[in-house]
């Protein structure tokens, strides 16, 4: 098949990376894509939010398919684009990925299919949000509507925490237009993962639990980032658990879309939070003691969980990703091996805040591809004859082992090698699930 895959990360080099492990060989395109990518594609010069742009390309070339890897180009309606010039694709039209794009209409979706989540209601108004803090306690939940580059949710320890959140977005318009709807949510217990669903339209299959590790620090302490590591499976997850979160958070979705005439293919990832303890009172997936509830919803694949979730996918990626994209996806078109797999984010000092760029990366030897580790490039780029940083996330280097245990020692020894200047990672991924042993 020839394949475009959109994007530049870690995410769409593991997903560019996966096709090419197909035994079926393709032909891949990856825009604009990374230092890394160009092991397994061929990079095309074109941002991934140039719509229009990318649409030309996509008619003039003709791909048997296109993978979104970005919510950006989604929810401006890349695939919306894209069908009309008659290329399939994986990802869901921009009415789809408002599930992302809006947290205002992901709840909306979520109560009119009966989807446990959080209390939460929405506000325009300063004075009135205020005033409704009380009844929801502390610490207590205040997000942006639209899309903040993953900034736009603060977590209120205080209410004046969450009256100084609630003035920066509608007073101050922190965010701008993102902002000029705040949600005020009921905290939730629990532990986080995530479940990424391939769907096509109708069905959805799930893709093996991860779980990502936002905070920057060790022990999870500093601020959020976009993600610090993930492993596969979660064992938060127990697998009781798959088959509720499918039939009461993922179909309900798809389906009260398709009610409004929203046809949803691609990745519908829900990142849900995990309460063993029972405590949480919203539960129709109580079972065994536990609930489940919906933090968000994402419209693509989570960065870095998919660097732990697609090594261990086995069969034709490119069929899995076809079907869904064309409506006829299987439960055989997902294949998962029994391994374990744990990805942890190497980043350039000072990130999330400030960072430098531009330093170069030795150790890399992307040449040599080992089937137990991988390192897959999220900001990278070649200057002369070197790799350069590009990013605050550089690289995203997942082990693969029988154990989680031998996976995570795997990603670390690969790291070993590896060095620039002020590089950090997190030295604890896992950490959770080792707790639990
Ligand atoms: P979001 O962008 O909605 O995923 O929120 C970012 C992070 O904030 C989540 O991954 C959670 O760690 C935290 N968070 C969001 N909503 C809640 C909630 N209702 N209760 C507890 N933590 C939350
Ligand atoms: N790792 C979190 C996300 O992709 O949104």
């Amino acid at each position: 098949m020839k394949i475009l895959v959109v994007g530049s990360g870690g995410r769409e080099h593991a997903i560019a990376w996966r096709l090419a492990q197909d035994e079926e060989k393709h032909e891949i395109y990856c825009a604009p894509g990374n230092a890394g990518t160009l092991d397994v594609a061929t990079n095309v010069a074109i941002k991934a939010d140039d719509i229009e742009a990318l649409t030309a390309w996509a008619a003039d070339e003709k791909p048997d398919l296109v993978v979104v890897g970005p919510e950006a180009p989604l929810v401006a309606g890349l695939v919306d684009a894209l069908e009309k010039v008659g290329v399939p694709a994986f990802g869901p039209v921009a009415a789809g990925a408002r599930m992302e794009g809006s947290k205002r209409f992901a709840k909306e979706i979520m109560d009119a299919a009966g989807v446990p989540t959080g209390k939460a209601e929405v506000f325009t108004d300063a004075v009135k949000a205020k005033a409704a803090l009380p009844s929801y306690g502390l610490p207590v939940v205040i997000k942006a509507d639209g899309l903040a580059a993953g900034k736009g949710v603060v977590v209120a320890e205080t209410a004046e925490q969450a009256e100084a959140a609630i003035d920066d977005m509608l007073v101050g318009n922190k965010f701008g237009a993102a902002g000029a709807e705040v949600l005020i949510e009921e905290f939730l217990h629990g532990e986080e993962c995530s479940i990424l669903a391939m769907v096509d339209g109708e069905n959805a299959v799930l893709l093996p639990s991860s779980q990502d590790h936002k905070r920057v620090f060790d022990g999870d302490k500093g601020p959020n980032t976009g993600g610090m590591g993930a492993y596969s499976p979660a064992p938060v997850v127990t697998t009781d658990k798959l088959p509720l979160i499918k039939e009461k958070v993922i179909l309900p979705v798809v389906r009260e879309l398709k009610k409004r005439g929203i046809t949803y293919r691609g990745i519908l990832y829900a990142g849900l939070m995990v309460n063993d303890e029972n405590s949480n009172p919203h539960g129709p997936l109580a079972k065994s003691g536990s609930t489940v509830n919906v933090v968000e919803f994402n419209a693509r694949f989570g960065d870095p969980e998919t660097e732990a979730v697609l090594p261990r996918l086995g069969g034709s990626f490119a069929t899995a990703l076809l079907h869904a994209a064309t409506g006829c996806l299987k439960d055989e078109d997902v294949v998962v091996n029994p391994e374990t797999a744990a990805t942890v984010i190497v980043a350039s000092g000072g990130y999330p805040g400030a960072y430098e760029k531009g330093k170069s990366i030795s150790g890399l030897s992307s040449s040599v591809p080992s089937p137990s580790s991988i390192v897959f490039h999220c900001g990278t780029k070649v200057e002369g004859d070197e790799i350069v940083t590009s990013g605050g996330r550089v690289l995203s280097v997942t082990g693969v082992g029988a154990t989680l245990r031998e996976a995570v020692d795997r990603a670390y020894a690969r790291i070993a090698g590896i060095s620039f200047e002020k590089m950090f990672f997190r030295k604890d991924i896992a950490h959770r699930a080792f707790e639990r042993s």
